[in-house]
């Protein structure tokens, strides 16, 4: 391997060392990145100095970037990054900054191909509070009983953008002309990792809304069922933030989340790619 992986305790998470991610990359790191994210879901960086270009010029080399739903919040020069910011444009505090994302998904469950990589840099974080929580989904599917795993072999999930339990944070902000980009899109409860071939649990509280030949109540109470079994909290790994932060996880494999719990006039800025579908560049 071209970096030293430092396993982060049990978590699915390990840290990388020996990497300058402002720097031109061979595509041979882009690869064993992308391999070691299969052992562990979501790699640390600490101590990156990136600005928008050069996260820009990092992140585009994994694969194209998906431009968010939200179009409030895109990089004005880059559409392909967008900002998670509790800041406005006039320095007060973004109220939906603050709320936004703290319930359990992956990013663009509620697209047809979903995305497979996340990939956030700090810029400013709050002293304490304001951390991102993961869980291994993978893991996660391991833990059910095997009734339950037979079970949700057979099912399909209906995603729609906030569309689930714990979406209502997302009411309103579509416009109406989105709105018709996104109605439900179907993936089945247990997809296969393309490069470990493990069974994951696709299912998250934010974008999943029902299963097919399940009923809107039961549908939600599944959903909501297997979110609680799967957040187990000695399986989460904690991401407490420090600018210079760099997180990149497999979409594929894990959920997250945002864990608020900070005061909202301490800044919390960040960056942020989506990888559509991984094609390495040179
Ligand atoms: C998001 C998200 C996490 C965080 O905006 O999609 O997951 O910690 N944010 O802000
Ligand atoms: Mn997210």
């Amino acid at each position: 391997m071209p970096f030293d992986i430092t396993p982060i305790d049990d978590k699915p998470a390990a840290q990388i060392k020996g990497l300058d991610l402002s720097q031109p990359l061979d595509p041979a790191v882009y690869r064993a990145l992308v391999q070691t994210l299969s052992k562990y879901p979501v790699l640390v960086f600490h101590g990156q100095d990136l600005d928008a270009a050069a996260f820009h010029g990092f992140t585009r080399r994994f694969g194209t970037l998906q431009e968010h739903v939200l179009h409030k919040y895109r990089h004005a020069e880059f559409p392909g990054l967008s900002w998670l910011t509790n800041v406005a444009s006039d320095g007060s505090v973004d109220e939906f900054g603050v709320r936004r994302a703290t319930t359990w998904h992956s990013d663009g469950s509620y697209t047809a191909i979903p995305p497979t990589l996340g990939i956030l840099h700090a810029y400013e974080t709050p002293p304490t509070g304001g951390g991102t929580l993961f869980i291994d989904m993978g893991a996660a599917f391991d833990r059910l009983t095997p009734a339950l795993q037979t079970r949700l072999r057979g099912l399909t999930g209906l995603h729609r953008h906030g569309a689930g339990p714990g979406g209502d944070m997302y009411d309103n902000s579509l416009s109406d002309k989105q709105k018709e980009n996104h109605r439900d899109v179907f993936h089945p409860v247990v997809t296969q990792h393309p490069d470990s071939g493990r069974p994951i649990l696709y299912v998250n509280e934010t974008h999943t809304h029902k299963f097919e030949g399940i009923n809107k109540t039961d549908s939600i109470a599944l959903v909501n069922d297997l979110v609680a079994q799967a957040v187990q909290p000695d399986a989460i790994y904690h991401h407490q933030w420090t600018p210079g932060d760099m997180l990149i996880w497999d979409e594929r494999s894990t959920i997250h989340r945002g864990e608020g719990d900070y005061t909202p006039t301490a800044r919390r800025i960040m960056l942020r790619a989506i990888i559509d579908q991984i094609s390495i560049h040179e």
